[in-house]
């Protein structure tokens, strides 16, 4: 990829720069002198003042096409032509007084910071300034910028390492009609948004994407009449948004989108003669219903309202949106996890239905129906969409086979079925999307064999076909065909791989490679020709022995994911000290045999899972410098030592498995104090000691995430005090302190206050989940099922999910005291259990719950 894209920009660098010398050694052909006014010298040093604070550093600007506009500005002093700034590149002069009226510098490897001294501010007659593209260190946006150059008509600061707050001076800027402002890292802050907009009253567009502006959107913008484009994407606002900016006369683009706090709603009376384009509000919390009048907003091109809270009802009115290329319904729940929301509401019915209503948005290129509760089969109608590029439907409940009229898609790039019940064959007949780049179908009910057409989409750069019931042979060296290949995906069905060498030619480029369950005995050859490999599955195989040491020398850069878990390794060979790679978020090496002490994780670990092993010694204090270690399960090993004390470090730790181990000693504090992110604890059969840990009873209330907590089976003593406040562990839901030594009365008051045992919310997920976000290209979100071990009157019942509804106290064998509270008759969660669980047909053995056990 890096030379390609280095030489591509290489050739058009350097015609820029023959031009340029074309320029330099004939300037007899070329005349400016009846065009170009006169610059004036006091701006022409103020320009080249302003270019000696900057180094040309090409990694400053990310556009391919960005070169140095400055570079030969005040080259060749003797030259008249060239010596006149009004000819410089990116400078603009009046035609009448020759004074530099703008200045466009976007893309330019600027590099360096900038301040209130700078020349800039020489440049009084300035109307355009974009400075968009470059890096500019951090710096404060001046303030002298807002006093000094007053007649700005168009301002970009776009994505330009500016940072901190924006100056309220920036108001006094009237005459802007362009102000971008957007995408600056860390962002921009911008506390006086409401007397920014107050003097903008000539403003057309406002891009103020990724500024931090946590206010309320002042009425006011409703006044600004000549806006066309606001975007004010992820600006963490709040309040109501006021309904009249959806009147605006010219407002053709409208991007509320990632605003979590910002709530609103569609009012009923659209205007028919809105000019509105694009209306992005996925993830604001908007709600009431999609008005009928949405028919009225004729010029509509992109509709997102991805994870809004929508009555979710799609009205016919949609069918009138012919303009329509983008539509996404989809509900994106991974922001219920972040916020600890229940379910959103999302869009159901018969996937037919719904084509029904779209059936004549016959320009719609890209669809996004995730995540919404579509059934019933895939209908011919959705051949009509002729034109669709891309189709979403994963994680609904569609049912029945792939029908083959879907091959009629015949511009289709991305393929997404991946998360239902789709059951049959992968037909043949898609061999007629020979554009497709991505077909996703993971997680269904598909059987069979994978048709030799699929080998002949050769456009394909991603298969995910994990996770269903395919069989059969399958000789890897077909996929080799497939030469723009980077991700594949065959784990979790019944396939037996075979491979040979032809596979080794495709290698280099592969980015994704899930070969789980493929009943491999050896570690493939063709891993050594990796160079980008990010995500790599050799799960539940028969690889045994030991992680040869070429694995890591070719993945040892790009490997982010890495899961060896269920094979019979027994360690690495040439044991290493710190995992050999270096970038991992997610390591997972469960039921093994290795042994030795643990691997130190790489420092950017999130999900670190070694259970199920001999793993021996203590936990090093290491552990404690992987700031986001999100999961840690060291369970089912033989490790002993305390746990160590740094613990209170890990300030994300959701889970932490370490059941089954020799530990002894206190528990220490673990997470921050407020434990704003803990959710399952499990220490259950170790020999660690002490009172209860005061570092789990000392979340800060009503933060505290908790939800199991397992100390079953530890010498832990003491008596469990009064809670310090009634919201102590809101969320609390199994608890597990059986077989320790606890004394004293019953802790009643404890009980009273698990509000999450009184109360089940249908709403809730139905497991117990955990999300992580993880970074890399390819950004992706991992799912961690808590599995959990239930004991009830000798019986051990594991559980690879854990229900949300389950809800559990066990504080047998311990030494209380003192009568069963009455309040657990007002726990009303435990005695709803056994009717809620009827409607997980999967749940095989009825739920036993633990008994108190006084004695
Ligand atoms: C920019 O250069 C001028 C002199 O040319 C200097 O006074 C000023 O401090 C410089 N500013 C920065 C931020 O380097
Ligand atoms: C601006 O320049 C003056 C004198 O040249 C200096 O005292 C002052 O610190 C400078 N300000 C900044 C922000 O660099
Ligand atoms: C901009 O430059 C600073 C150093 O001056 C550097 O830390 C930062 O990473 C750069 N930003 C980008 C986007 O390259
Ligand atoms: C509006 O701009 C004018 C000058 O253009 C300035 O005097 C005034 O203070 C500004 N108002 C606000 C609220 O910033
Ligand atoms: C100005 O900034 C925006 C981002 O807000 C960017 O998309 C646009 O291309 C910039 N304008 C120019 C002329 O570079
Ligand atoms: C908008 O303008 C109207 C009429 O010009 C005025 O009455 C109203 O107060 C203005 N609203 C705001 C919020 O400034
Ligand atoms: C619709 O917009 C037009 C033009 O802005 C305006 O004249 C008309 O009054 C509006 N109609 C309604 C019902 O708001
Ligand atoms: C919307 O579509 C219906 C049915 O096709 C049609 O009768 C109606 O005129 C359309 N309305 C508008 C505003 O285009
Ligand atoms: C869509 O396609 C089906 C056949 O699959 C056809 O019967 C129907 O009339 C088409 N609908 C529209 C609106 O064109
Ligand atoms: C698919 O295309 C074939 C011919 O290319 C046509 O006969 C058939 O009706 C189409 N099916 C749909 C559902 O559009
Ligand atoms: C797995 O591979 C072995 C040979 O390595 C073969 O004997 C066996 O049949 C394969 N198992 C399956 C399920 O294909
Ligand atoms: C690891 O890579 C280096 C150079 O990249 C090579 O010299 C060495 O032989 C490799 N080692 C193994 C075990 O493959």
């Amino acid at each position: 990829m890096g030379t390609g894209m280095g030489s591509s920009w290489c050739d058009f660098f350097s015609v820029r720069y023959f031009i340029l010398l074309l320029l330099i050694n004939a300037p007899c052909c070329f005349s400016f002198e009846q065009t170009q006014a006169l610059c004036h010298d006091d701006e022409r040093s103020a320009l080249l003042q302003f270019k000696a604070n900057f180094t040309i550093d090409k990694s400053a600007s990310q556009d391919p096409f960005a070169y140095p506009k400055v570079a030969y500005w005040g080259r060749l002093e003797g030259d008249p032509q060239l010596n006149n700034c009004c000819s410089w590149d990116g400078v603009e002069c009046s035609h009448d007084s020759g004074h530099v009226i703008g200045l466009d510098l976007a893309s330019s490897h600027l590099h360096g910071s900038i301040n209130s001294n700078s020349s800039l501010f020489q440049l009084v007659q300035l109307q355009r300034l974009d400075l968009y593209d470059n890096n500019f260190s951090f710096s404060q946006i001046p303030s002298r910028l807002g006093h000094d150059l007053t007649s700005l008509t168009y301002l970009n600061l776009s994505m330009s390492s500016f940072s901190g707050q924006i100056p309220s001076e920036i108001s006094y800027l009237s005459k802007l009609s362009t102000l971008h402002l957007s995408s600056n890292s860390p962002p921009l802050k911008m506390p006086n948004f409401r007397s920014l907009v107050q003097n903008l009253t000539n403003i057309k567009q406002l891009h103020l994407f990724d500024v931090e502006i946590r206010s309320t959107v002042p009425n006011k913008l409703v006044n600004l009449s000549s806006l066309t484009s606001l975007r004010l994407h992820a600006c963490k606002l709040e309040g109501q948004f006021p309904v009249g900016i959806f009147h605006l006369p010219n407002l053709q683009v409208l991007d509320l989108a990632d605003n979590f706090d910002l709530t609103g709603y569609l009012p009923d009376d659209l205007n028919i003669s809105s000019p509105l384009k694009i209306l992005n509000l996925q993830a604001a919390d908007f709600t009431g219903h999609i008005p009928a009048s949405i028919r009225n907003l004729r010029a509509l091109n992109l509709l997102n309202i991805r994870s809004c809270k929508f009555y979710p009802h799609v009205p016919s009115s949609l069918s009138n949106l012919t303009q329509l290329n983008f539509l996404d319904l989809s509900s994106f729940y991974d922001y219920s996890y972040l916020r600890d929301l229940p379910t959103i509401h999302t869009f159901s019915g018969q996937v037919s239905d719904f084509l029904s209503r779209v059936g004549k948005v016959t320009k719609l290129n890209h669809l996004f129906l995730d995540n919404t509760h579509f059934r019933g089969d895939l209908p011919c109608s959705l051949a009509n969409l002729t034109q669709l590029l891309e189709i979403d439907l994963n994680q609904n409940q569609i049912t029945g086979e792939i029908p083959c009229c879907l091959a009629n898609l015949t511009q289709l790039l991305e393929l997404d079925l991946g998360h239902n019940q789709i059951t049959g064959q992968i037909p043949s007949c898609l061999v007629q999307l020979s554009q497709l780049t991505l077909l996703d179908v993971r997680f269904n009910n598909l059987q069979g064999a994978i048709p030799r057409s699929v080998f002949e989409l050769r456009n394909l750069e991603y298969i995910y076909l994990h996770s269903n019931n395919l069989s059969g042979s399958v000789e890897l060296d077909e996929f080799s065909k497939l030469e723009k290949l980077r991700g594949l995906r065959l784990s979790l069905n019944k396939f037996s791989v075979q491979i040979k060498t032809g596979f080794n030619a495709i290698a280099p480029k592969l980015e994704l490679l899930g070969l789980g369950s493929c009943n491999l005995t050896e570690f493939p050859e063709f891993l050594k020709y990796t160079s980008h490999l990010e995500d790599l599955d050799l799960s539940d195989n028969n690889l045994h022995g030991q992680i040869p040491k070429w694995m890591w020398n070719s993945t040892g850069e790009t490997l982010r994911y890495l899961n060896l878990s269920g094979n019979q390794l027994t360690g690495f060979e040439e044991n290493p000290v710190i995992i050999p790679w270096h970038g991992l978020y997610s390591l997972q090496l469960d039921s093994n045999m290795l042994r030795g002490s643990l691997p130190i994780p790489s420092p950017l670990i999130s999900y670190y899972s070694v259970s199920n092993n001999e793993y021996a010694g203590e936990i090093p204090a290491t552990f404690c410098n992987t700031r986001p270690l999100c999961i840690l399960d060291l369970s089912n090993n033989n490790l002993n030592g305390k746990i160590p004390q740094c613990f209170e470090n890990l300030r994300f730790l959701q889970i932490l498995r370490l059941q089954n181990n020799y530990f002894h000693g206190d528990i220490p504090q673990i997470g921050s104090k407020r434990c704003l992110w803990l959710r399952g604890i499990d220490m259950s059969y170790n020999q660690l000691q002490g009172k209860l840990p005061r570092s789990i009873a000392n979340c800060s209330k009503s933060a505290s995430k908790l939800k199991v907590l397992i100390l079953r089976s530890n010498g832990f003593h003491g008596i469990i005090g009064k809670p310090s406040s009634s919201h102590e562990f809101p969320k609390l839901s199994i608890i597990d302190l059986s077989s320790n030594d606890f004394s004293g009365i019953l802790p009643s008051n404890y009980l009273e206050n698990w509000s999450a045992m009184k109360s089940v919310d249908a709403k809730e997920h139905i497991y117990f989940r955990s999300m992580i976000f993880f970074g890399g290209k390819y950004q992706e979100t991992f799912f961690y099922d808590y599995r959990i071990t239930v004991f009830s009157k000798g019986v051990e019942l594991e559980y690879l999910k854990t229900p949300n509804l389950m809800k559990l106290i066990d504080l047998s064998s311990n030494r209380f005291v003192g009568e069963i509270p009455g309040i657990i008759g007002n726990l009303r969660g435990l005695n709803l259990l056994n009717r809620s669980f009827q409607q997980y047909s999967h749940w095989s053995h009825p739920l036993v719950f633990g008994e108190l056990d006084c004695s």
